[in-house]
């Protein structure tokens, strides 16, 4: 089966940019499919057949990358931002590929992030549907009650919904805090500060310990690791890391939802919509506790 790809996909696969980068290198006249310079970011390509170019460079598909970062607070996870302010890229520049944040962490939050260039993969763990659970340490304002508590583990209704069960466990309490393991299942913009609120406390310090089976362990913040090759399995599906180094598993170009407002890979599940939630996983229990450390701005850069 041949497996058509727009020509500024094609580009971005290949870890040369992003796709708002490739489309103005093809914007540009700086591309060519098979000799001729192609102007349309939506150009049909055959990658299997067809021969492209950049500045006159043949362009090859990039091997899969899966990395985990140990974001510091102070770092964004957008690729640049208009204010100038640090984003992680600035801690993975020595990758020499380019990938994307799986998910986001706020501004002020730290702990583990994954970046991938497998489209496929991250989509897997993002989508709701698959409830790839997330573990963070928190530091909450105030004692909270047992009532609390247990509004947070049962469901707290947010502007976007009812949250789903979390496992929520109390480490200590402190004069006037309480730190506590939280895991959930979804991924919704700023949802566990949103959670605390709306049990009117408010979270200090927040720091993503796990996604599914996949720790912080011992991993320094500001430096990054290669994914293991069992690890993207646990995370994604038996053998996923095997094909995905076969490459390039068969996908057809994305078809709009009749009726809704995203697209939906031809194979693949649902795509997250805004809000979202994370994916399938293993069932991180957040062994972590008393491992992840609140983290400040980095100490060490890779
Ligand atoms: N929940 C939040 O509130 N912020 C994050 O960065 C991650 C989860």
């Amino acid at each position: 089966m041949r497996t058509l790809k727009t020509l500024d996909r094609v580009l971005s696969k290949a870890g040369l940019g992003s796709r708002t980068e490739a489309r103005k290198w093809i914007g540009a006249g700086r591309v060519q499919v098979n000799g001729k310079v192609i102007q349309t970011p939506d150009h049909w390509v055959d990658p299997g057949k067809d021969e492209v170019t950049l500045d006159g460079k043949a362009v090859r598909a990039a091997e899969k990358a899966y990395l985990l970062l140990y974001k510091p607070k102070g770092y964004l996870t957008t690729y640049k931002d208009p204010e100038g302010r640090p984003t992680v890229y600035a801690l993975i520049e020595d990758l020499g590929r380019h990938v994307v944040p799986v998910g986001r962490l706020d501004l002020d939050t730290s702990g583990l992030l994954i970046l991938t260039n497998d489209t496929l993969f991250a989509e897997r763990i993002m989508n709701p549907e698959f409830k790839v659970p997330k573990t963070y340490l928190v530091k909450a304002a105030g004692v909270l009650g047992e009532e609390q508590m247990e509004r947070l583990r049962n469901g707290v209704e947010l502007e976007d919904g009812w949250t789903r069960p979390a496992v929520v466990t109390r480490l200590r309490n402190r004069e006037n805090s309480t730190f506590l393991e939280m895991t959930i299942t979804e991924g919704r913009n700023r949802q566990v500060r949103r959670m605390l609120e709306a049990v009117g406390s408010k979270v200090r310090k927040l720091v993503r310990t796990a996604i599914g089976p996949v720790r912080i362990g011992k991993l320094e913040i500001g430096k990054w690791r290669v994914l293991e090759r069992e690890e993207v399995n646990a995370l994604a599906g038996e053998d996923w890391f095997k094909r995905a180094k076969a490459d390039d598993r068969p996908r057809a170009p994305r078809k709009p939802v009749p009726g809704g407002g995203g697209t939906r890979d031809a194979r693949g599940p649902r795509k997250r919509q805004s809000g979202g939630g994370t994916g399938r996983g293993g069932g991180s229990k957040g062994d972590s506790r008393g491992r992840a450390r609140f983290a400040g701005r980095p100490r060490a850069k890779k």
